[in-house]
């Protein structure tokens, strides 16, 4: 590969220069054990560094080290993860915790190659840990570090699939700076937050305005390239609250699921032209293997994901006929309110038992 960056030096000590001054005061930053390096990326993936701090400080209460996280069920695993999305996430730094243990002595393994080997060890977060955690001069390509890139280089195709992508990844992986190849990860990714913002990037105060092709052809506000946004599809989703004395009947969404392994109200997805009641009915039976008269609705909560919108109908109903069993659902449980809490479920669920509280 020729190289596309002919003056690399002056790159790598301004923007350095610039995060040693400048870089924010984060619990992560100075961290040197790898198993909290590891949490950190994790939860920094598609989620904002302000969202992240809590959760951060909270699970590593929770699960001081690898083996405390290896040794946990599941369950505590979603909980402590309970709001913060993309729950194959926790899935996969538990998987991922337990395997360390089986298969590498209980430490990280400490180079990109056999961490890329781990459940949930994406390009990003093996070259981010390997970088980061262990020193080696991978580059870690966020999305932060696309827009920079593209900016930098005036890169007009998408960033994000085919040509463009691999473009960024060559000139990612040149800039490295060997001898700082940690702080060079999180200088950029720092440099696209604090700096070069999606919407208002801070040319003035930029320290490698001087280098960056975008602001000196002003295409700043251009690049990245942006695809037009497809509309997100709306889906009618039902919930059936089904009480019995104080207990409420939940259940768990298989493992491979979306939202895998956490619990909720049973229910599901509105086929074309299918009534909510119908719905409630048939997913209900298919789920649990019960019939179930469908009563008063609880409220209907609106929600987007990230690639499709829900409106969530909760009804109260009432067991007609059968026992619960565990046909499409990984498990089924009766609790209390109060019995809830300890469940992780997903945040539409959450406002159910906010409702049923008042
Ligand atoms: N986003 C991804 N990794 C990060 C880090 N180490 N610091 C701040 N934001 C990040």
């Amino acid at each position: 590969m020729t190289n596309q960056v002919d003056n690399v030096t002056e790159f790598r000590t301004k923007l350095l220069d610039w995060y040693h001054k400048n870089k924010r005061d984060l619990p992560w930053r100075g961290e040197i054990l790898p198993y909290r390096i590891w949490i950190s990326e994790v939860m920094l993936q598609q989620t904002q560094v302000a969202t992240v701090i809590p959760y951060y400080l909270r699970f590593l209460e929770r699960f001081p080290t690898l083996e405390d996280l290896a040794e946990a069920p599941l369950d505590d695993v979603l909980k402590a993860w309970e709001g913060l999305g993309y729950y194959a996430r926790a899935r996969n730094l538990h998987n991922a915790a337990r395997k360390i243990i089986d298969k590498f002595d209980g430490e990280l393994p400490e180079t990109y190659v056999d961490l890329r080997e781990l459940p949930g060890f994406g390009l990003y977060t093996a070259a981010s840990v390997a970088s980061i955690a262990f020193g080696e001069p991978v580059a870690a390509v966020d999305n932060n570090v696309k827009r920079v890139i593209a900016r930098l280089f005036a890169i007009e195709q998408d960033v994000k699939q085919g040509q463009g992508a691999v473009q960024v990844q060559n000139i990612a992986a040149e800039l490295v700076d060997p001898e700082e190849p940690g702080h060079w990860t999180e200088a950029l990714i720092e440099l696209g937050a604090l700096i070069c913002a999606p919407k208002k990037p801070r040319c003035g105060i930029c320290p490698l305005n001087t280098l960056c092709q975008a602001r000196l052809q002003g295409l700043q506000l251009e690049l990245p390239f942006r695809p037009p946004k497809k509309r997100s599809p709306h889906y009618d989703v039902t919930a059936a609250v089904i009480r019995q004395e104080d207990k409420f009947l939940i259940a768990q969404r298989p493992l491979d699921s979306m939202l895998g392994g956490l619990w909720e109200f049973p229910g599901g997805k509105c086929q074309p032209d299918e009534s909510l009641p119908d719905c409630l009915r048939r997913e209900i039976q298919e789920e649990l293997g019960l019939d179930i008269e469908v009563g008063e609705p609880v409220t209907a909560i609106k929600h987007s994901y990230t690639h499709f919108k829900i409106t969530l109908h909760a009804f109260y109903c009432r067991i007609e006929e059968g026992t619960p069993q565990a046909l499409e659902v990984a498990d089924w449980r009766w609790a209390t309110l109060d019995e809830l809490d300890s469940y992780a479920f997903p945040r539409t669920d959450l406002k159910i038992i906010e409702t049923l509280r008042q």
